[in-house]
């Protein structure tokens, strides 16, 4: 048996869209990195940064155009079917069959993605269990609230006990009690050696949750390393004011700034530093 040293390796990888208005859009644009077992990973980027695309190529539903993804050292081109049977997908637009019920929908995943068939029921009610959702998981996800869809999802995600998870914002739309969950939850996947891939453009949730971020601007990953290393790097304290640093370096006097919620935004007059920034 080898042994695998990086559950993920992404080496170079690019992706290209054609758009009639915008031409060639350049969605990622020569991105490395690795991650481990354990490791909760976070891709921190504004909006349009190039995240979903890089996460989407992972997760086999996009081709890339350049360079090399592979999950748990299967290559996304040559072996899609191993990648996908090593990786869980989650992003708060991924939907639910209405009219499964919650076990349904797990036991539907777990068969989809290979789960050995004689431990699909086993898993399914282990997994009821942990999500605490057995009071409804007869009922159709239709008709279950967002909180409650949320943890059907999170749990079809891991339904076939997958190494690598992604969250793709995974907090986009979630309340703050439904928010810490999901970070407590993501934690704790990790904790079980689960190698977890995360993106967000909220400062404090990736400050507070990843163990290494790389920051991606412009399909470019501009800086990769712990909150200390960036830290030490940057000489900045908070990540919001690290972010900064790297993204305004590459804009020239353009200049950005960040909304209160995180999102980028131009700053005027040029490079100013936003107000209620820390
Ligand atoms: N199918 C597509 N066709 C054309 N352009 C696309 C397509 N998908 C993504 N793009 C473009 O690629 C760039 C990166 O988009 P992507 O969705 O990866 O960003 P993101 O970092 O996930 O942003 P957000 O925070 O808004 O989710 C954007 O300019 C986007 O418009
Ligand atoms: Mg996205």
């Amino acid at each position: 048996m080898t042994t695998i040293q990086a559950t993920v390796e992404v080496q170079d990888l690019r992706k290209s869209f054609f758009d009639e208005s915008r031409g060639e859009v350049r969605a990622v644009d020569g991105v490395s990195f690795s991650c481990r077992p354990g490791e909760v990973f976070g891709l921190l980027g504004a909006n349009g940064a190039g995240k979903t695309t890089t996460l989407r190529v992972l997760s086999t539903v996009l081709r890339p155009t350049g360079g090399t993804a592979s999950v748990m050292g299967h290559d996304v081109l040559a072996q899609p079917e191993a990648v996908r049977k090593n990786l869980g997908f989650y992003s708060a637009s991924t939907a639910l069959y209405p009219r499964l019920t919650g076990r349904e929908t797990l036991e539907f995943f777990a068969r989809i993605n290979s789960y050995p068939p004689e431990r699909v029921a086993g898993r399914v009610e282990a997994l009821i269990d942990r999500f605490g959702i057995r009071e409804y998981a007869g009922a159709r996800v239709e008709k279950l609230s967002t909180g409650m869809k949320q943890k059907v999802s999170i749990a079809r995600t891991i339904a076939h006990d997958p190494p690598v998870l992604i969250f793709d914002e995974p907090t986009v739309g979630l309340d703050v009690l439904n928010a810490l969950e999901m970070a407590k939850m993501i934690r704790e996947l990790g904790g079980e050696g689960k190698t977890i891939l995360y993106s967000s453009h909220i400062m404090s949730e990736v400050e507070k949750l990843c163990d290494r971020i790389g920051i991606i601007h412009r399909g470019q990953l501009l800086a990769l390393g712990t909150l200390e290393s960036l830290r030490e790097a940057t000489g900045q304290h908070y990540l919001e004011d690290i972010f900064i640093h790297y993204v305004t370096r590459t804009e020239g006097s353009e200049g950005v700034g960040i909304g209160a919620m995180g999102e980028l935004q131009e700053a005027s007059p040029a490079g100013e530093r936003p107000r209620g920034a820390r």
